[in-house]
């Protein structure tokens, strides 16, 4: 008996609950913009109170409630701060940064690097070569920030490559400079020793 007053009970909550839910759909409202004589200016729409900061704005507004991913946001906001490769350039690091480029960079830039890619082949702008001084020289955070917002014809990246990548791509982009204009008295023995056998 108790059971079955319960459940009536239960549905009948239930059953209260869609009706407000369905008052919900319906409540008095205005829409977007409409007029309302309700104030001086006969807008219903109302300005925020002086001093207001928009949630979805700062460093935190990319995480949930900001709380999860905030060490995300964080490592992003330490990366975009760094003037320099703020990470260790390990294999792992190189790698990350080979495979992004290569989705990101090489169609135009070429596997090499040296601006050739096939979108260049079929009428894109021909970008310049890494391998040439004033590149060579350029600080890493140039090459950070032309990902980040582009560079004349070239379209911003920043959108598609997080901070952390932007850096294993400059440090991908270093090691191909290097492997184009490397020092012979700075490979070892073995290399340079079949350098010095070729005809
Ligand atoms: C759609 C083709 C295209 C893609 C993709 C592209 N670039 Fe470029 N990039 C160019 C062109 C074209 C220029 C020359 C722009 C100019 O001087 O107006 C350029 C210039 C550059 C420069 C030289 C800036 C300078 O100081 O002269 C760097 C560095 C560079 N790109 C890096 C990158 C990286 C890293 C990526 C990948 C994240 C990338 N680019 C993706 C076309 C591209």
């Amino acid at each position: 008996m108790r059971r079955v007053l319960f459940a009536t009970m239960a549905l009948c909550a239930l059953a209260g609950c869609e009706g407000a839910r369905q008052d919900m759909y319906d409540q008095p409202r205005y829409k977007t913009y409409a007029p309302s004589p309700l104030f001086e200016d006969g807008a219903s729409v109302r300005p925020p109170v002086a001093g207001t900061e928009p949630r979805a704005r700062g460093a935190f507004a990319d995480s949930s409630g900001g709380r999860a991913g905030t060490d995300l946001v964080q490592r992003d906001a330490q990366a975009e701060e760094a003037q320099t490769n703020p990470y260790p350039v390990d294999l792992a690091l190189l790698k990350r940064g080979q495979d992004r480029y290569m989705i990101y960079c090489m169609p135009c830039h070429s596997p090499a690097g040296d601006g050739d890619g096939l979108v260049v082949r079929r009428g894109f702008p021909a970008p310049p070569t890494y391998h040439q001084d004033r590149l060579r020289n350029a600080p890493d955070r140039h090459i950070y920030d032309v990902i980040k917002n582009g560079y004349g014809v070239m379209a911003p990246y920043g959108d598609r490559v997080e901070p952390a990548d932007r850096w294993a791509i400059v440090a991908f982009i270093r090691a191909l400079q290097l492997s184009q204009h490397a020092d012979v008295a700075s490979l070892p023995p073995d290399v340079r020793a079949r350098l010095g056998a070729r005809p």
